[in-house]
């Protein structure tokens, strides 16, 4: 069964985008099959893979609205080895009007993704909008597990409290949601602000896993201007070597036991 893994932070900026691009390609180097599920409207992920947003026939917006599409029938193959894409498309922000007449708006994203034939893929990654709207709640209802990309910056701990407030509601729907832990990225490492973050993190979420830390690196964040990744752009960069690391952890961190009474790491509110 593919691992359906979101990373999830509703602050933008946090390389929520670069890292789904880039964990993907590090997967994909591993010789494992991903598909990725851009659910930004922003369709960055997207236009960052090479995919041509002008000629889509389909985009995760068609797939939320018509039951009758399944994600596979809506991906596209990516200029990265091992990765298809569902793509975005600007209309993915009218979705949410869309759903609001539809019958458990909430679970879409999930009914698709349960119904398809995913045995194709050993991982499904969900990049996410810089929100807490109803895509966001669709993703948090659909995956397994979470990655959360956290940079060094005053606000980022102040957003996560709202984040678990929201990840604890959502358990009602999703009760075997894992939080696999944080991944630090654009870390400076000789800035006291990184070392402050990464120590506070541990001391408030002592149950939950730091992720091997991306550095910070304008070159490297430059990747996504080549729709390509950091790893076939750059492939010995310390932002490469990051994320094949993060891919390598992911791989080794025990994928959810399917469970029915839905225990998981309960996350502080
Ligand atoms: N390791 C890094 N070093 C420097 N800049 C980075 C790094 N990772 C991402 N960025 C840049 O930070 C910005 C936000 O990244 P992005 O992945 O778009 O975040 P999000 O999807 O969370 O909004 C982008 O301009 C990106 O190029
Ligand atoms: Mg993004």
């Amino acid at each position: 069964m593919a691992r359906i893994i979101a990373f999830f932070n509703q602050k933008g900026g946090t390389a929520k985008t670069t890292s789904t691009l880039n964990v993907a390609a590090a997967l994909g180097e591993r010789g494992r099959r991903v598909l990725a599920l851009d659910m930004d409207p922003q369709a960055s992920l997207t236009m960052a893979t090479g995919v041509d947003i002008a000629t889509l026939p389909l985009s995760v917006y068609d797939l939320l609205i018509d039951e009758d599409l399944s994600p596979t029938t809506v991906a596209v193959p990516t200029a990265i080895p091992g990765l298809d894409l569902v793509p975005a498309h600007p209309d993915l922000a009218a979705a949410e009007l869309e759903l609001l007449n539809v019958l458990e708006r909430e679970r879409q994203l999930d009914r698709r993704l349960r119904d398809a034939d995913l045995s194709a893929y050993d991982y499904v990654l969900i990049d996410s909008p810089p929100a807490l709207n109803i895509l966001s709640i669709n993703i948090l209802v659909a995956a397994h597990e979470l990655v959360i990309p956290i940079e060094p910056h005053p606000l980022s701990l102040m957003v996560l409290r709202r984040l678990f407030d929201t990840v604890g509601r959502v358990r009602r729907l999703n009760p075997a949601l894992r939080v696999l832990g944080f991944l630090p990225t654009k870390v400076h490492h000789s800035s006291r602000l990184a070392a402050d973050m990464l120590a506070t993190l541990i001391e408030e979420f002592p149950d939950l896993a730091l992720l091997p830390a991306v550095p910070l690196s304008v070159r490297g964040a430059e990747s996504a201007a080549e729709r390509t990744s950091v790893l076939q752009y750059m492939p010995r960069s310390p932002v490469a070597t990051a994320y094949r690391q993060v891919g390598a952890w992911i791989e080794s961190s025990a994928p959810i036991a399917p469970s029915r009474s839905g225990e998981g790491i309960v996350v502080h509110g």
